[in-house]
């Protein structure tokens, strides 16, 4: 470190982390739940929504857009109310649409907004201006939208868009659901069906909410290519307003899960968290490691499945993460190669490439992150080996840089709780994306917050 730092956050190493959390609402259905709002007819009432800032900013894209998007307080609690414009509706912003840091925000606007007749300007923050949008640009491309962006197709990107957009079969190349769900997006303004082909699936929340507001979505296997799935939408349907439940999120739930495994004497339960069979990856991975994890009480609420996890800690192993899991925990590695870090022997994960493009180059955060911490780690390709140490063995006493990223900043803190010396990082402000009440969560459940100057080159906390 070359430059004193104040007032670093880090976590008190601890012991028997206990209690009930209700984490907050799913990031990726948030988002969606306001924009499909904002194209449905008549009302939606959405509870539980995340309101952390990447969601705020698809809400204020929304009201830009002639959407109305309110927050009641009522008896029950807080729903956010929207009352949309109808598929095709929305009005031209007099604005430039800033999202923030959402790459899921961003793409799925740049969805929307091709497929209207009207011109629009996104930007986001450092880190988004960063991102490629060529993979969303190039299939919206072929529906009609025209573009204006920086090189590599970076925002801030002007979208000028087509009220009669074509509807198209896309093979995507990367299994991404951001792509699938921004041309799915503009599929519903075209006359016809639209067909996504995924390489491997990913989160079906579009899929799944665009039929409870009324669309015709199929999604079958493709004969002849195993694991590739063909999502096609029927074209211009009436999306009705309807009511919402947002799962809490499994993204975040993991930091805390992974928290009280890797804390000596913890028992902890997640409450509602959503298990999507397409987000429970880490949850799986965890159990191979000997994670005590269990799913109790599963349900259905609005059409995804919920349950509580109930997770106490584990002695952990390393074991191998198979490059087919990726889609299905593709946020969860920054806090796997924290659990990773406490397990003996190694926990080798492929299939990794898409880590770069994330909120940072994860890949290379996660590595550098170990590395501040006295863990060593290897990228090889598109694989990361972390060579882990029973908890409490890690050595810690360094700050990790966050580079803007929500989830390198909690992962580090968590690892914090079992090292032997503290571990910081130096922006808290990124946890405010998607977890705003991430530090009362763990405090709540006997975490202790530290917070250090550090003057000193090369200082550690
Ligand atoms: C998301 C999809 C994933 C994920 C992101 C949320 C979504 O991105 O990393 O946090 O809500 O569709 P990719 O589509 O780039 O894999």
């Amino acid at each position: 470190m070359t430059k004193p730092l104040t007032n670093v956050t880090s976590f008190a190493r601890t012991s028997g982390l206990a209690g009930t959390i209700r984490v907050p609402g799913d990031k990726s259905i948030s988002h969606r739940a306001l924009m499909f709002g904002a194209l449905a007819i008549g009302e939606t009432r959405v509870q539980g929504l995340l309101e952390g800032e990447d969601v705020l900013n698809t809400a204020k894209a929304m009201r830009a857009l002639g959407a109305s998007v309110e927050r009641v307080e009522g008896p029950s609690g807080v729903s956010w109310v929207v009352r949309g414009r109808g598929v095709g509706g929305l009005l031209e912003p007099d604005g430039v649409l800033d999202m923030g840091n959402s790459g899921t925000g961003a793409r799925l606007l740049t969805g929307l907004l091709a497929s209207h007749a009207m011109t629009a300007v996104i930007t986001g923050d450092d880190s988004l201006r960063s991102r490629p949008m060529g993979r969303v640009v190039e299939p919206l491309q072929s529906m009609g939208g025209s573009f204006v962006s920086r090189s590599g197709h970076r925002l801030p990107l002007t979208v000028i868009g087509t009220g009669d957009p074509l509807p198209i079969v896309y093979q995507s190349p990367v299994a991404s659901a951001q792509v699938k769900s921004a041309v799915l997006l503009a599929g519903l303004q075209a006359r016809g069906a639209t067909t996504v082909i995924e390489p491997a699936a990913t989160r079906d929340h579009t899929e799944r909410m665009l039929r409870h507001f009324g669309a015709e979505v199929v999604s079958e296997p493709v004969t002849d290519r195993p694991g590739a799935v063909a999502v096609t939408l029927t074209g211009q349907p009436e999306l009705e307003g309807s009511d919402v439940v947002v799962p809490g999120d499994p993204s975040s739930a993991a930091f805390l899960a992974v928290a009280a495994i890797i804390t000596e004497g913890s028992d902890i339960t997640l409450q509602s968290v959503g298990l999507n069979p397409h987000r429970i990856g880490l949850f799986e991975t965890l159990r191979e490691m000997g994670a005590d994890l269990v799913m109790e009480n599963e349900r259905d609420e609005a059409g995804e499945p919920v349950g509580d996890l109930h997770v106490r800690s584990s002695k952990l192993k390393g074991v191998t993460v198979p490059a087919d899991r990726a889609p299905s925990m593709i946020d969860e590695y920054p806090i796997l190669a924290v659990a990773a870090a406490c397990a003996t022997g190694e926990t080798r994960m492929e299939g990794l490439a898409e880590l770069r493009v994330k909120e940072s180059d994860r890949l290379a955060a996660i590595a550098a992150g170990l590395k501040v911490c006295g863990v060593s780690s290897v990228i090889e390709g598109d694989t990361l080996s972390v060579q882990g140490a029973p908890p409490g063995h890690v050595p810690g006493g360094g700050v990790v840089s966050v580079n803007m990223d929500h989830r390198i900043a909690m992962s580090f803190l968590v690892l914090g709780l079992s090292a032997e010396r503290a571990i910081g990082i130096d922006d808290e402000s990124a946890i405010a994306t998607s977890y705003p009440n991430f530090l009362g969560h763990l405090t709540k459940l006997g975490a202790k917050i530290k917070k250090t100057d550090i003057s000193l080159v090369g200082g550690g906390v």
